[in-house]
């Protein structure tokens, strides 16, 4: 898990865990961030965590080489991004085919990028929501995994919108983890076909 903030969709990918709805567990929580609040989750939890690329200094290159050294020791099947405000390069990525996911917190392709919840609010939209993806070289343009709406009412601003849509995330990363990691789905074209309920 790959964070560096608040965590909070760490802790509910925790908790799902925990209660057995994710065939998985969390084995790592890195964070360029050292004060992240998401480090702190993970160390209460019991759950390694590390700081990778933190400050000014170390380059892209340094610190992709250090991830790619934790992932592995970690042994590491798959990688969620949530709220991790750094870009990973396509070098570092194409080690990772469809092995990365990302959760956003608007209906992808709409407002991508940073302050998804006041561009949808500044738009006028009515309707926003969250998108889990896989992560591609692009920002915010992979292959989506799950979506879910959200409304946006009258009179709400940025912060509003995303309290409404935050626990959406939650649940929306919770079932998009779990269907990833339970397999059979197939790619094609951008569309990520998953097997029929009772199929799989
Ligand atoms: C979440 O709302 C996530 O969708 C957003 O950052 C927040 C992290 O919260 N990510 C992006 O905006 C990525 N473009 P969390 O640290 O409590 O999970």
């Amino acid at each position: 898990m790959l964070l560096s903030g608040r965590g909070s969709n760490f802790e509910a990918l925790a908790e799902a865990c925990d209660r057995g709805e994710i065939p998985g567990r969390i084995v790592l929580v890195v964070s360029d961030v050292p004060t992240a609040a998401g480090l702190e989750k993970a160390r209460a939890r019991g759950i390694s965590s590390k700081v990778i690329g933190a400050g000014p200094r170390a380059t892209r290159v340094e610190r992709e080489a250090e991830l790619a050294v934790a992932l592995a020791e970690s042994r590491v099947d798959l990688v969620c991004l949530a709220g991790f405000m750094r870009i990973l390069s396509a070098e570092f990525l194409a080690r990772w085919p469809l092995r990365i996911l990302n959760v956003h917190p608007s209906l992808l392709p709409a407002f991508p990028g940073l302050h998804a919840q006041e561009q949808a609010v500044r738009y006028g939209a009515r309707v926003s929501g969250a998108t889990v993806h896989f992560v591609d070289a692009g920002t915010d343009t992979g292959p989506i995994v799950g979506q879910a709406a959200v409304p946006v009412l009258e009179h709400d601003d940025a912060r509003s919108l995303a309290a409404r849509t935050l626990p959406v995330e939650h649940a929306l990363y919770v079932s998009s983890v779990r269907r990833v990691l339970e397999g059979g789905w197939r790619i094609s074209g951008r569309s990520v076909n998953f097997p029929a309920p009772g199929l799989a």
